[in-house]
């Protein structure tokens, strides 16, 4: 019998809440799910047509051949034939809610849900996260791991290289995030990271290890609805992700405009560049929409919850 693939499946965006970059060192991050972040639904075609993967949001729309370099095409391949899944005679279309290469789990989300299409949505998670890694390696060379794990759980999470996820216990809150709509690439700010920790180890050494404590310190604010620290705490990683090098003009003054209206703190989220920021509402996120609407901004909110 020829290769299956199930008929529908669906995958978590990604808030990065606290410990982008640092984790890739060992510290830890805390990261929240954006539920159906991608939805992929599978039908057969003719027999040995190519596989053929359509998200008309986010531009993608092509044929598996087997000569390709393209990234997308390599990573669908990595993925299909991690699961034993297959490369021809299937055409995947898909939904998002999120904007692609933006900082919110946009990769993460397809390489889970194309390999929970060939698994099943119920198969064991770490089965889930090993087949999408595949893929993010394809993407990004050298993934922390937590990309895949939040796209998979959803929720929030705590997670390190070393010990995995464990989840977290909290009252719900909500997050706005906001588009620069700059493209930027997560393996070319996760390189310029290393290259600056190479140069200069014993000044970015402490700023890894204070992104990681900033962890700490923001679990305790959210576990005991101190939503002041957490936003100051917010302010203080922006602050601590720009001596790495992964601010810009963009990012800061979508950061600016979220603190001149209402938000209790407000920080860049994902790998940075460009990408998205991340707003803590002072007082319901209708202001801080306002706002970015006026200024023509994307924005959207996320409910954070356990
Ligand atoms: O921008 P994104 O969604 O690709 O997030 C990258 C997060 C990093 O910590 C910068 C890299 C990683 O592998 O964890």
């Amino acid at each position: 019998m020829r290769p299956q693939l199930h008929s529908r499946a669906s995958a978590f965006g990604k808030v990065i809440l606290f410990g982008e970059h640092s984790v890739v060192y060992g510290y830890p991050a805390l990261a929240a799910g954006i539920a159906d972040g991608v939805v992929l639904h599978a039908q057969p075609t003719e027999h040995g047509r190519p596989l053929e993967l359509s998200i008309p949001d986010w531009d993608v729309d092509f044929e598996l051949r087997p000569e390709s370099e393209d990234p997308l095409s390599l990573a669908l391949h990595a993925i299909m034939s991690h699961c034993d899944g297959p490369l021809t005679g299937w055409r995947i279309t898909g939904q998002t809610k999120i904007p692609a290469r933006a900082g919110c789990g946009s990769s993460a989300a397809l390489s889970v849900a194309l390999a929970k299409l060939a698994l099943g949505e119920d198969a064991p998670p770490a089965q889930i996260v090993e087949a999408s890694m595949a893929g993010e390696r394809v993407f990004h060379g050298n993934p922390s791991g937590l990309d895949s794990e939040i796209a998979t759980r959803g929720g929030m999470l705590r997670y390190t290289r070393s010990d995995g996820v464990a989840p977290l216990r909290f009252a719900p809150f909500t997050v706005v995030v906001a588009n620069t709509n700059k493209p930027r690439s997560t393996a070319h700010q996760v390189a310029n990271v290393r290259t600056r920790k190479t140069r200069f180890p014993l000044v970015v050494d402490p700023v890894l290890q204070a992104l990681g404590q900033l962890v700490t310190s923001a679990e305790r604010a959210i576990v005991t609805n101190d939503f002041k620290s957490l936003g100051e705490l917010m302010e203080v990683s922006h602050e601590l992700l720009s001596g790495l090098g992964v601010c810009c003009e963009e990012l800061d003054r979508l950061v600016a405009l979220a603190n001149r209206s209402g938000a209790l703190g407000a920080k860049l989220t994902g790998a940075g560049g460009g990408g998205c920021i991340i707003a803590l509402p002072g007082d319901g996120a209708g202001p801080l929409l306002k706002a970015f609407e006026t200024a023509q901004v994307e924005a959207f909110e996320v409910r954070v919850e356990a």
